[in-house]
């Protein structure tokens, strides 16, 4: 097992935001945490970069403990966190630049800016871009990142719908070719659904995994997902469960 979460426990202050939160992800699986605004998604993904201690609970990473800071993840938070005294270029190789490949991470990054729809914009500062190709730009530096295992915040929640699917596609098509763990946090069920080998459904206050669902298709394309509709009545019921109204 690549990655196990056992008993984790969080409370921001008063509030218990995860009480014995448990699941494990295979190697090389596409995984996906979704659940509604606020229950805890983004807090589960900050524990396990170690942003935040939890209260209880371990983190396993290939069977070791892990805790603090960990260079087992590439964590691509909610909001794009570019620097904006760097280049583009420059914050895209973040992490070459940590770890002393700068150079051969340069090289890399160029290859892949037209993908990501940045050529060109290289030597901008982030202030010069849109909201959706800052975020482009954060996923192209987490995806350049060597860490086995990739922990996306909701990558594409900013971008326009006709761009989010095409970053979807391209994702689908990434995904052999990055050939690593992915952990995605998600609103979106379609999104879930088209990328993920594994959904696990979150409930809030305080956070649990209420079900999972396995999703085996191999040859997903969008003809696929539009023929998705019962998986998705399923779904969206199962989250609607245990949404409180208030
Ligand atoms: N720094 C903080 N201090 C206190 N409470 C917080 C803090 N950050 C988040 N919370 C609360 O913890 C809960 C879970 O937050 P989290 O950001 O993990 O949710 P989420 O599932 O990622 O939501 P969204 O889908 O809207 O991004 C929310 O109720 C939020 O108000
Ligand atoms: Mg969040």
């Amino acid at each position: 097992m690549k990655l196990r979460v056992e008993g984790l426990t969080f409370a921001y202050e008063q509030k218990k935001i995860l009480d014995n939160l448990d699941f494990s992800v295979e190697e090389g699986a596409f995984v996906s945490i979704l659940g509604p605004s606020g229950s805890g998604k983004s807090t589960i993904l900050k524990l396990l970069t170690g942003v935040l201690k939890p209260e209880k609970g371990e983190i396993l990473v290939d069977g070791q403990k892990i805790g603090g800071l960990s260079s087992q993840f590439a964590y691509m938070p909610q909001n794009d966190l570019l620097f904006p005294w760097k280049t583009i270029l420059d914050n895209v190789c973040l992490y070459g630049e940590i770890h002393g490949s700068l150079k051969e991470m340069r090289r890399e990054a160029r290859e892949h800016l037209a993908e990501f729809g940045l050529a060109g914009y290289e030597d901008c500062y982030p202030s010069q871009l849109s909201g959706g190709m800052r975020q482009r730009a954060a996923f192209l530096r987490t995806a350049l990142c060597r860490a086995d295992i990739l922990l996306l915040d909701e990558p594409f929640g900013a971008l326009d719908v006709i761009t989010r699917g095409e970053m979807q596609d391209w994702l689908l098509n990434m995904r052999k070719k990055l050939n690593r763990t992915v952990v995605l946090v998600t609103h979106d069920m379609d999104e879930a659904i088209y990328l993920s080998d594994r959904i696990l459904i979150l409930n809030q206050s305080p956070a649990r995994i209420v079900d999972e669902i396995a999703i085996e298709e191999r040859q997903r394309n969008r003809e696929w997902l539009y023929g998705q509709g019962a998986m998705r009545r399923e779904i969206y019921g199962r989250i609607m469960d245990y949404v409180d109204i208030k």
